[in-house]
């Protein structure tokens, strides 16, 4: 999809169709469009219309107007954004992507999207629309043969300010769109062409695309490095596992802070030995989404060149029961030198994060952030709506936090009371890999947290959030590509401050 910007009137631009965001303005003014689009001929063309009171301005009411007298556009699409008053970047980034979902699908292949300046910044604004955009541009339609490929390809976006800012604010947000879609692809694909070596080449091709290194390891390395919890998933499955390693450096960037995103990349978990019910188990195609958000990231990151070190780990398996495949009882020895006893061989994501998390200490980060799909537990907890974020440091998890607004994603902090430990205490062993049913999400991050021990770390559970289990306005059922969008606002931000936590 081309992004361009225009400063002409509303009125003035040649589209297919132009899109005005209606605000719910309360009582007395009831429905308007919004506040840049309230050019006179936008209105008037609308004024029919609103008239009615069939406009409400409702959240992605959708009204369209064919040949809107005297507007150069061939239709005008009036887009409800909700109370005038709660209006944010967060509701705009969706009303783009309703807008591209929605003109698509009548065959639409381009629009301007007029962008309002209620309570935003038009960089803001621009940001919000076009990362909204690509996001709603994305169909999880790869392997069906009546496939329509119906995607827009052009958008303009009618606004004012200054050129080089909102240009560079557009780029941006194409990148960020960009990578959280490739993201999404990664995690569409279903196992059998997504093994662990695929998803390497993947990330291998995509670090040679933007200029990154990237190196993937083995088993025999995996087991040189005396990695015993993340091999003691991988010994279970005929396809070999991988451990991906993207490595950033901006020039002129500082020795420390080092950056380390580490991610869950099982390709598919069928539980093991202790193996999963059939019904639904198919999802488990998307247990990789954690490791594919640090893929997509690094490459955003990659292209934006803040000016950081930032470290991408991916432990890449299968979990699988086998004739080789750990059983319940067994203790594993982490990298770490800690001891493992296995309750559960479902519980393989925290064993492969365990070892990913240590080297990443070991190759210098100073700072660890890790995304999973960890816990059945966390969906429990926050539903689909919030995936979980645990921090051992309040400082990085505040800075997170703001990342997380400037991104529009939602995440809800959990807690890592030292009480929780008790639970995974083993009788044989330094730790056991399941603490049993309650607080699972918060159990799981415990016994991440015994492998971060003191380097700042931040852990989300993305078990609820990475997959979308319907259709909505403005994002495709599949894949949600949860995570990029912050994690790369939070290497942006750590590059300007990030010596300071
Ligand atoms: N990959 C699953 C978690 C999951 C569940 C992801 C639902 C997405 C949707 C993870 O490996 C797992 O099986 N966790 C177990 C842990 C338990 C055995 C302690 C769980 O949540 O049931
Ligand atoms: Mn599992
Ligand atoms: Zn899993």
């Amino acid at each position: 999809m081309k992004t361009n910007l225009s400063f002409s009137r509303p009125a003035e631009v040649e589209t297919e169709c132009l899109v005005v965001v209606a605000l719910d303005r309360g009582e007395k003014d009831k429905t308007q469009v919004s506040a840049e689009s309230a050019d006179e001929a936008v209105k008037s063309a609308a004024a029919g219309v609103v008239s009615t009171g069939e406009v409400s301005g409702k959240m992605f009411e959708t009204t369209l107007i064919h040949n809107p007298a005297k507007l150069k556009a061939k239709r005008l699409l009036l887009l409800g954004g909700g109370k005038a008053k709660n209006f944010s970047a967060y509701e705009l980034r969706r009303l783009a992507g309703a807008a591209v979902r929605s003109l698509k699908s009548k065959s639409i292949r381009s629009f301007a999207f007029v962008v309002p300046d209620d309570n935003l910044k038009a960089e803001g604004a621009v940001k919000a629309i076009v990362e909204g955009a690509f996001v709603g541009n994305f169909d999880p339609d790869t392997y069906k043969s009546d496939r329509k490929d119906q995607k827009i390809d052009g958008l303009t976006l009618v606004t004012r300010g200054e050129q080089g800012k909102l240009q560079q604010a557009a780029e941006e947000a194409r990148i960020i769109g960009e990578s959280q879609n490739f993201t999404r692809q990664l995690v569409n694909e279903p196992s059998n062409r997504m093994t662990p070596t695929v998803l390497a080449e993947q990330a291998r091709k995509m670090a040679a695309e933007v200029g990154i290194k990237c190196e993937v390891y083995g088993a025999d390395k995996i087991k040189e490095l005396k990695m015993g919890a993340f091999w003691s998933v991988a010994q279970g499955s005929d396809e070999p596992p991988a451990l991906i390693i993207m490595r950033y450096e901006a020039a002129g960037a500082p020795e420390k802070p080092v950056l380390g995103l580490v991610g869950k990349g099982i390709t598919f978990d069928t539980g093991g030995i202790s193996i999963k019910p059939a019904d639904g188990m198919e999802k488990m195609k998307y247990d990789m989404a954690g490791g594919a958000a640090m893929i997509g990231t690094m490459r955003a990151i990659a292209l934006l060149q803040p000016k950081v070190k930032v470290i991408g780990i991916v432990c890449a398996t299968e979990n699988m029961p086998s004739g080789k495949a750990q059983k319940p009882g067994d203790v594993q020895i982490a990298m770490s030198g800690k001891s493992i006893e296995i309750i559960n061989t479902d519980a393989e994501g925290r064993l492969v994060l365990a070892d990913g998390l240590y080297y990443a200490r070991q190759l210098g980060c100073t700072h660890l952030i890790d995304a999973a799909t960890l816990t059945g537990a966390c969906v429990v907890a926050l539903g689909y709506v919030n995936a979980g974020v645990f921090a051992n440091d309040d400082k990085m998890y505040e800075r997170f936090s703001r990342a997380l607004d400037k991104a529009g994603e939602k995440m809800w902090r959990l807690p890592l009371d030292e009480e929780y430990k008790e639970v995974i205490r083993s009788n044989i062993a330094d730790i056991v890999n399941s603490g049993g049913r309650w607080g699972g999400a918060v159990t799981a991050a415990m016994f991440l947290k015994e492998f971060a021990e003191d380097t700042p770390w931040l852990h989300l559970d993305i078990a609820g959030t990475a997959w979308m289990e319907e259709n909505k306005p403005w994002i495709a059922k599949g894949p949600s590509g949860i995570g990029v969008r912050s994690l790369v606002e939070f290497a942006k931000d750590f590059a300007s401050d990030g010596s300071r936590s």
